[in-house]
């Protein structure tokens, strides 16, 4: 597709695990289906937000678009050119292209390099120049991530939370950078900074024609910046569409739940299920039970309220993707009007 950055179609991440010693099981293998049949594309300068709640298989997708775990299934296109089979060398020199924001602060930062080498190390990952032309590309990164020149001599160590993230974002677009993973990069900061964690990445993309897969638990934080709005369930996407039409108008019963459960935090008034738990401890949420059909009817209202229909719960009848709307797609039998 001419102006798309990364197309990711049919993507498959399986794990396996052995059971523990504790388990009924133990020693058996089981499956996790962490990223199970995903699709969607990036266009250039596009931000794409992907959320949904912790262990649904968010850093999986990323991980596996980056090639730091290879996809059990499916294809990956950056920039035109499939990368899940690329040998070795051809992925590291792609790696310039697309850089990973890791939610661990310190995960990009070699603590015993001072900022000044981690800077010059990625600019000179790809480029041969000269002492001065390295001296002039890490002032201008400076400017960029608005850090000041005197971190330059710290260890990342002596960094406040924010300042890490400032020199991660800085080493990624050093390296050249035109896609970056951003995986929940506000979670790990105290939340006075997390604001200008999230301007200063929206003034980059706009700046410099960047596009981004932005991962977050929150979906106010991915509405506020997205373009578009992904929304996965245990290893599937379930709903995604414009920002705006995710915020407005959203049709999953989950991403319904995602919208109420901050409601709830909001005003203190806790969003009933039908059965009287409150959002967020609610049903079952694990990849090793998925339920059969739909993922989601252990925890959905709408399936209740129905009276449990036979066509949400019936193995060969999982709610698959469809038009809802303008550049909008819904996985339910019973999308909310
Ligand atoms: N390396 C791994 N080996 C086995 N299971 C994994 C591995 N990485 C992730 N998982 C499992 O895959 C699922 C999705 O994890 P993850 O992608 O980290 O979710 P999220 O980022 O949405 O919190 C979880 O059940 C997690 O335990
Ligand atoms: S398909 Fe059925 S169980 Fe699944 S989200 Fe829609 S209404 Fe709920
Ligand atoms: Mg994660």
């Amino acid at each position: 597709m001419p102006g798309t950055i990364l197309e990711v179609s049919r993507l498959k991440k399986y794990f396996s695990q052995r059971r523990g010693w504790f388990s009924p099981h133990s020693g058996e293998e089981r499956l996790i289906p962490a990223v199970d049949d995903v699709s969607f594309y990036i266009k250039e300068k596009e931000i794409l937000g992907l959320v949904g709640e912790s262990g649904c298989g968010k850093t999986t997708v990323g991980r596996t678009i980056l090639g730091l775990t290879p996809a059990t299934s499916g294809s990956i296109l950056f920039e035109g050119k499939e990368i899940t089979a690329l040998p070795p060398e051809e992925l590291r020199a792609l790696r310039s292209r697309m850089q990973m924001i890791f939610q661990d602060l310190d995960a990009a930062l070699n603590p015993k390099m001072r900022v000044r080498d981690i800077l010059s190390e990625a600019i000179l990952l790809h480029h041969r120049l000269t002492d001065a032309e390295v001296e002039r590309k890490t002032a201008e990164l400076l400017e960029q991530v608005n850090l000041k020149a005197s971190k330059l001599p710290s260890f990342p160590d002596e960094l406040s939370g924010g300042e890490k993230r400032r020199v991660g974002i800085a080493r990624a677009l050093a390296v050249g950078a035109r896609f970056l993973v951003a995986d929940e990069p506000t979670s790990a900061l105290d939340v006075s900074i997390q604001a200008q964690v999230v301007n200063l990445l929206l003034d980059l993309q706009k700046r410099l024609g960047l596009s981004y897969l932005f991962i977050s638990h929150d979906l106010r934080v991915v509405e506020l910046l997205s373009h578009k709005v992904a929304v996965m369930y245990l290893g599937k996407i379930v709903e995604i569409g414009l920002s705006e039409s995710i915020a407005r108008a959203p049709r999953h019963p989950y991403t319904r739940i995602l919208w109420s459960s901050l409601v709830e935090k909001q005003s203190g008034e806790a969003f009933r299920h039908p059965h009287g738990s409150a959002a967020g401890s609610w049903g079952v949420f694990d990849f090793e039970r998925p339920a059969a059909g739909c993922r989601f009817a252990p925890r959905c209202p709408v399936f209740e309220a129905k009276g449990r229909p036979a066509v949400c719960t019936d193995p060969s009848s999982a709610p698959q993707l469809a038009a809802a709307g303008p550049a909008h797609q819904v996985a339910c039998h019973f999308p909310t009007e």
